[in-house]
C-alpha cells in the first residue's frame, strides 16, 4: 500500500520491534528512515534488514545515527527528508533499571518524545504511531484488558509511557489536525522467519523468551520461574506471548488508518493475541520446537508481576482490520531458528 511518496521515520528501528517493522515497511513498498542512537541495538540489525528485502528495496532504507535528545540534530534529519508518519519506537525499556535510574528514564523517554513531537509540528508531519505497552493497565482487576481501562503506572518506565499517552491526548486535544495511534504491545516474542533478525538484548535478559533462549543454546545454566503459586492453572504467571512479526504488521495496520481516515484522533489499541500463556506452558512450548530441556529453578514470585495479563483484541480487530496470525508454537519455532543461526545475537555468527 505504501506510495514511493510515503516516506516513514522509523526511531529505535535498529532495535527488536523497529527492524521487523522497518522490514514489513519496506516490503510494503514504504520508504524508511531509521534514527537510533545504538544504545540498546547494534547496526548490523540494520544491515541484515538490508539483506532481507534485497538489494533493490534496500535502496529505500536510510539508517542515521542520532540521539532524540538532540534537538540540532532532529532539526538536520527533518530539514533534509519530508515525512509523512513517524512510528516512534525509540526509548529505554528495562523496569528494574528505571527504578534505580529514573531520571536517565525519563530524560530519554519524555524528554527525547517532547522533541520529536516539537520537530514533528515545525516540519507539519503529525502523524504519528507510538510504542506504549500493556504495562499501562497495572495489574489489572479484569481480564481481559479493554483499551477504556483506567491507566495505572507501577514503577518509572510504566509512568513514562503512561505520561507520554497522556501527553499526546493532550497535544490531540488542543491541536486536533493531529493523527495519533498508542499502540499497547502486550509480551513480543519470536523473529522473523528467516532467522536473520530478533531480539539481542545486552546483558542477562530481563524478560522470559529471550532468557529461555540463552538457556537453550548454553549461555545461561537454568531458568528462575518467578513464582509458582498464583491462582492459575499451573500456579505460574500468564502472559499474552505475540509475534513480533504480528506486532509488525498492526504497526502497518496503523499507518494505513493514519494514511486513510480524516480526522484520526488520539487512540489506543492494544496488540496481543487475547490468549494467555504461563510461564510453564512457555517452557514446555520452547522444549518442543527446540528439542532442548530447559532445566527450571523454582523462585519467589517477583515483585510486581501480576497474576495473568492478557489483551482484548477486539478494537484492532474491528477499526484497524488487524489480528495476530501466529500462535505460541510459531513464536517459539522462530526463536530458536534466530538463536540457532545467531546463539551470540548479532556478536558472532557461528553456530552452538
Ligand atoms: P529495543 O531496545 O530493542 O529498541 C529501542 C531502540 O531505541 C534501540 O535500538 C535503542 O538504541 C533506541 N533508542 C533508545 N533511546 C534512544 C534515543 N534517545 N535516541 C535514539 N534512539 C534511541 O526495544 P524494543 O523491544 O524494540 O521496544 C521498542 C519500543 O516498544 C520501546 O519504546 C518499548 O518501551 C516498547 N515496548 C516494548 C516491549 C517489549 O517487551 N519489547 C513491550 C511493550 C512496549
Ligand atoms: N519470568 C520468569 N523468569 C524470568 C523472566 C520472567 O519466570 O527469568 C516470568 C515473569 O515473572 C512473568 C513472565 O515470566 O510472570 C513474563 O515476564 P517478562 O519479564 O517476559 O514480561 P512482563 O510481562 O513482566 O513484562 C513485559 C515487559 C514490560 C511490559 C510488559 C507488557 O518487560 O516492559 O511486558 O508489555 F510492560
Amino acid at each position: 500500500m505504501g506510495s514511493i511518496e510515503q516516506t516513514i521515520l522509523v526511531t529505535g528501528g535498529a532495535g527488536f520491534i523497529g527492524s521487523h517493522t522497518a522490514v514489513q515497511l519496506l516490503n510494503e513498498g514504504f520508504r524508511v528512515v531509521i534514527f537510533d542512537n545504538l544504545d540498546n541495538s547494534s547496526v548490523e540489525a540494520v544491515h541484515r534488514v538490508r539483506d532481507l528485502v534485497g538489494p533493490k528495496l534496500s535502496q529505500k532504507l536510510q539508517f542515521h545515527l542520532g540521539d532524540l535528545r538532540n534537538k540540532e540534530e532532529l532539526d538536520k534529519l527533518f530539514s533534509q527528508t519530508k515525512f509523512d508518519a513517524v512510528i516512534h519506537f525509540a526509548g529505554l525499556k528495562a523496569v528494574g533499571e528505571s527504578v534505580a535510574h529514573p531520571r536517565r528514564y525519563f530524560d530519554n523517554n519524555l524528554i527525547g518524545t517532547l522533541n520529536l513531537y516539537n520537530i514533528m509540528a515545525k516540519y507539519n508531519c503529525k502523524k504519528m504511531v507510538f510504542s506504549s505497552s500493556a504495562t499501562v493497565y497495572g495489574q489489572p482487576e479484569k481480564i481481559p484488558c479493554v483499551e477504556d481501562f483506567d491507566l495505572v503506572a507501577l514503577n518509572p518506565y510504566g509512568r513514562t509511557k503512561l505520561f507520554l499517552e497522556e501527553i499526546a491526548r493532550d497535544i490531540h486535544r488542543a491541536e486536533p489536525d493531529w493523527g495519533i495511534i498508542l499502540l499497547r504491545y502486550f509480551n513480543p516474542v519470536g523473529a522473523h522467519e528467516s532467522g536473520k533478525i530478533g531480539e539481542d538484548p545486552k546483558g542477562i535478559p530481563n524478560n522470559l523468551m529471550p532468557y529461555i533462549q540463552q538457556v537453550a543454546v548454553g549461555r545461561l545454566p537454568e531458568l528462575n520461574v518467578y513464582g509458582h503459586d498464583y491462582p492459575t492453572r499451573d500456579g505460574t504467571a500468564i502472559r499474552d506471548y505475540i509475534h513480533v512479526m504480528d506486532l509488525a504488521d498492526g504497526h502497518i495496520a496503523a499507518l494505513q488508518k493514519l494514511f486513510t481516515t480524516e480526522n484520526t484522533g488520539c487512540i489506543a489499541y492494544n496488540l496481543g493475541t487475547g490468549q494467555g500463556t504461563s510461564v510453564l506452558e512457555m517452557v514446555a512450548a520452547f522444549e518442543k520446537a527446540s528439542g532442548k530441556k530447559i532445566p527450571i529453578k523454582l523462585c519467589p514470585r517477583r515483585p510486581g508481576d501480576a497474576t495473568a495479563v492478557y489483551a482484548s483484541t477486539e478494537k484492532a480487530r474491528r477499526e484497524l482490520g488487524w489480528k495476530a496470525k501466529y500462535g505460541v508454537e510459531e513464536m517459539c519455532r522462530d526463536q530458536w531458528n534466530w538463536a540457532v543461526n545467531n546463539p551470540w545475537g548479532y556478536g558472532c555468527q557461528s553456530k552452538p
